[in-house]
């Protein structure tokens, strides 16, 4: 455990250049440098390196970050990685934080079972190759799948023997404890007996990312009705099923190559698909995927393609794991193999070359493959349709980018042959009750299953103001604004006073006071985090110094802000651009106050819209409804100031 004051010495010490200059040749272009990017296939180099800034930026792939995020992706290391790497590059002594006898004693525990599959790795192994009864049976197995050789090594498959004590009584001799042979899952305990778990099967050993021995998938040789195709070790101290991907150690470095990754269901599959020349896979292992798994993909890329064999049950059930995929913001492609044939079979029956067009050619967007065959089952179906309608909705609005979203709306209307508009309101809907969810109150009768589920009615009282397609835009620009010139003063004329005088303002100051009078909150995770650290900058009322803001920030919403300080995004790169600046404090002035006029404008629509319906009511039952006149005056008066200022905004 590194403690702060080494980790800050690192951060203050590594030049960005260096660091990739280590990786990649880079070229002096101005005050940047210039390089083909690392992390995708390119001729003419777009990968920039702002010594000053201590970014790089890749205009080809979108890739971004600092020093750290650079070596975590470029060697996949993770963030202690990363800070031992560099420690180590501009010898800086590491002072350790000293761990926990707690620590010591489960990281030994660890080692250990570690060194109990790895022998019996290599016992599986040896006696594959080496013994007759598992060259015989296993080996000729394998050979006879079509696997060669090379690729049975490469994934070291082996044979467990058809005996109760094949892998016990090798280990005992070898001194291996008994206890943690039995903690491995390898020998089962009972009683009086203990016994080999996996015997007469072929192994496939799972690794980890590291590329060591987790556990074991074990596979029967002849159909038996009466015992299961696949025997795997349990959950042990080293081995979380829902953590792992079968593969991944073999498919990184690929994965990362071509920025994308094959999704398959089985070990065979993966096999298979290497022996065929693509490398880039893993599989989930008959499981469900959960969120580790595809965040452990998304590690390397954002881009999935799910492979499924031609059984439609079987497509349905997975149909949700996938909306996972999409909730993580990763784009999802989905191929489907000819009935009866899965990507192991395919493989062997067809060419690489084929085998890679078909990959090429059959993929469609999951969002089309889930219309098209949910589509296909409600044919001339007018309830089903309007149920297709709603689930198909609800997967996108599981994509969190609004963009990206209303890509999708428009695509589906297409296929749909139904307007967008019925869409958005859908999509609206669904975001919405999202939302109250996440804040933890649910929509009317949500969760108890004694009462029937809101009606329509009940759904539309419970409306909110906001329109989730198009906030994200302003909340993008307030952020990209304050990353720039939180520090800067600018010009203001108070719309409240009566004064006309311009009042200076410091822009972080501004901003997070207006959005917090205003109980303004942002729907994008990512600029509602980076809003949050401003607000505590500017709670703390320290001077706002870019390096350090973003040292401090967590790296998920890290990597959104170092896209808004680099081009595009740069205001000063207007100039560049040949548009003309005539006066920076104008579009200062400007670039702070649009955004939240928008947002504003938006909220006070929506009270002016409430306060008429409780008017109009008044009004009806024959109450008194001065003040609420006159409140809604003041409110038309406001709208009218905002106005004013909004018909300038730019449209983006
Ligand atoms: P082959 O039939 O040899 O081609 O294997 P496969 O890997 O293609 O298996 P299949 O497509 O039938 O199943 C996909 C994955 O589900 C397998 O790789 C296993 O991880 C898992 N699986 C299949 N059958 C069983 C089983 O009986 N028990 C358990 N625990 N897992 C299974
Ligand atoms: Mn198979």
């Amino acid at each position: 455990m590194i403690n702060n004051t080494t980790k800050q010495q690192i951060l203050d010490t590594v030049r960005i250049e260096e660091v990739v200059g280590d990786f990649v040749s880079l070229k002096k272009r101005g005050a940047n440098l210039l390089g083909n990017c690392p992390f995708h296939n390119e001729r003419t180099p777009s990968f920039t390196v702002s010594p000053v800034k201590g970014f790089y930026k890749c205009f080809g792939c979108g890739k971004a970050g600092d020093s750290i995020t650079f070596v975590m992706e470029h060697e996949h290391f993770t963030f202690p990685e990363a800070l031992r790497y560099l420690a180590k590059k501009y010898s800086i002594a590491i002072e350790e934080e000293a761990p926990s006898a707690e620590f010591i004693e489960q990281q030994t525990q660890r080692e250990n079972l570690f060194t109990v599959t790895a022998f019996a790795e290599k016992f599986y192994q040896d006696y594959l190759w080496e013994n007759e009864e598992g060259k015989a049976i296993g080996l000729s197995y394998f050979r006879e799948r079509g696997f060669t050789d090379d690729v049975i090594r490469r994934f070291h498959l082996g044979f467990a023997p058809e005996k109760w004590d094949g892998l016990l009584t090798a280990a005992e001799a070898a001194g291996h404890q008994q206890e943690l042979l039995e903690k491995t899952g390898l020998i089962i305990v009972q009683e009086n007996k203990k016994y080999d778990r996996f015997r007469g099967r072929v192994i496939f050993p799972i690794h980890n990312l590291t590329g060591r021995v987790v556990a074991f998938g074990a596979r029967i040789l002849k159909t038996d009705p009466k015992s299961p195709k696949y025997l795997n070790s349990p959950e042990t101290e080293i081995y979380y099923k829902s953590k792992n991907l079968y593969g991944i150690a073999q498919a990184r470095k690929s994965i990362s190559a071509f920025d994308s990754c094959y999704l398959v269901e089985g070990y065979t599959d993966v096999v298979s698909m290497h022996q065929a020349g693509i490398e880039n896979v893993v599989a989930s292992s008959g499981t469900a995927l959960t969120i580790e798994q595809i965040r452990l993909i998304g590690r390397y890329t954002r881009n999935i393609s799910v492979l499924y064999d031609g059984d439609p049950a079987g497509i349905k059930a997975s149909l949700r794991g996938i909306d996972l995929i999409l909730e993580e913001g990763m784009n999802v492609r989905v191929v489907l193999f000819p009935n009866g044939e899965d990507p192991d079979s395919y493989a062997k029956r067809v060419s690489t070359e084929e085998l890679k067009v078909f990959l090429k050619e059959q993929a469609v967007d999951f969002i089309t493959f889930k219309t098209k065959l949910l589509l296909s089952d409600a044919a001339g179906d007018p309830i089903k349709r309007a149920a297709l309608i709603r689930d198909i909705v609800e997967t996108i609005a599981k994509v969190p980018d609004a963009i990206t979203r209303s890509t999708y709306i428009k695509h589906t209307s297409d296929l749909m042959e139904m307007s967008e508009t019925v869409l958005i309101g859908e999509l609206n809907k669904i975001l919405r009750q999202q939302d109250k969810k996440r804040e933890g109150t649910p929509p009317p009768n949500a969760g108890d299953p004694f009462l029937p589920p809101p009606t329509e009615e009940e759904f539309q009282e419970h409306e909110e103001p906001i329109n989730y397609l198009d906030a994200t835009v302003q909340e993008e620009e307030i952020i990209r604004v304050l990353l720039h010139y939180a520090e800067e003063q600018f010009d203001f004329v108070d719309l409240g006073s009566d004064e006309n005088e311009p009042t200076r303002h410091r822009v972080i100051d501004f901003v997070i006071s207006v959005l917090r009078d205003d109980g303004i909150h942002f729907t994008n995770e990512a600029y509602a985090g980076l809003l949050a650290a401003f607000s505590v900058q500017f709670d703390e009322g320290k001077k706002y110094n870019q390096q350090e803001f973003l040292q401090e920030l967590d790296p998920v919403v890290k990597n959104t802000a170092i896209h808004l300080l680099t081009p595009p995004y740069e205001l000063a790169d207007w100039a560049a651009h040949q548009i003309e600046v005539r006066d920076e404090k104008t579009i200062l002035h400007k670039a702070v106050i649009d955004p939240i006029m928008y947002i504003k404008k938006k909220q006070l629509g929506k009270m002016r819209e409430e306060l008429l319906q409780q008017l109009k009511a008044r009004i009806e039952a024959e109450l008194p409804y001065d003040e609420l006149l006159e409140d809604f005056n003041s409110l038309n008066q406001l709208q009218a100031q905002l106005n004013r200022y909004t018909n300038t905004v730019i449209q983006k």
